[in-house]
């Protein structure tokens, strides 16, 4: 696969969505075509799944079991394929989600999680030719982040909370947590970018980033 892989990552409210558009503008600029998506979602499948996941309270291994079907769907439909055209793919949000909201925030079993990850992104996902076996996973991923309360106060003037976002702020320290160790155990994908600032200082923090990267070039 020819392409580049980058997800976005961080607590609700982070502020990490209008990054994603600007930096999807900005490669376009340099003639880049990119496949702009999100998890959960991603395909229309993926996008009901979405909907229950948000909005349907449900046992905690039924919801991680959900988060990585949609992401099977979205794998194997969108991701992939991009990939295998030589796009740049800018997800919002992949696996380090699940194991930091499923895994550090809900306390779900991260031995699963992980035997989850190798199945879905592991296993052939081109429809089954064993002979082109890849390991879907990021190239780079942005973590945006920022304390919990800084994260809350945005929330209150958001729009109403779906299920994640009503959580408390425990629970968003304990999914920061979960960013940190998945940042911890491969450092060379994660680039943390410090969202407690300026909208603008933001943005200059991911261009470089982006610039150091060789995905953004330096016009
Ligand atoms: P967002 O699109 O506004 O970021 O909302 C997606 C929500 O879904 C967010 O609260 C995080 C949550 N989520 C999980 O709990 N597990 C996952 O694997 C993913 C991708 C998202």
């Amino acid at each position: 696969m020819s392409g580049i892989f980058v997800s976005f990552e961080g607590i609700d409210g982070a502020g990490k969505s209008t990054h994603i558009h600007t930096l999807a503008q900005r490669l376009e600029q340099q003639g880049r075509v990119v496949t702009l998506t999100r998890e959960p979602g991603g395909t229309p499948l993926a996008e009901k799944l979405r909907l229950l996941v948000l909005n349907e309270p449900m046992d905690p291994m039924t919801e991680a079991l959900l988060v990585f079907a949609a992401r099977r769907e979205h794998i194997c439909h969108v991701i992939v394929p991009a990939l295998a055209r030589g796009e740049v793919v800018l997800c919002d949000r992949f696996t380090d989600a699940s194991f930091a909201y499923q895994g550090a925030g809900r306390g779900f079993d991260t031995a699963i999680l992980s035997q989850l990850e190798h199945w879905v992104q592991g296993s052939p996902a081109n429809g089954g030719d064993v002979s082109k076996h890849v390991f879907v996973q990021p190239d780079l991923t942005f973590w945006f982040d920022l304390p919990a309360q800084v994260a809350a106060s945005r929330l209150t003037i958001a729009r109403s909370p779906d299920k994640f976002e009503a959580q408390s702020k425990d629970f968003f320290d304990r999914v920061s947590q979960g960013y940190a160790l998945r940042m911890a155990a491969d450092p060379q994908r994660f680039a943390r970018i410090d969202a407690n600032q300026p909208q603008d200082a933001v943005w200059t923090a991911v261009q470089q980033v982006a610039r150091a990267r060789r995905l953004l070039t330096n016009d």
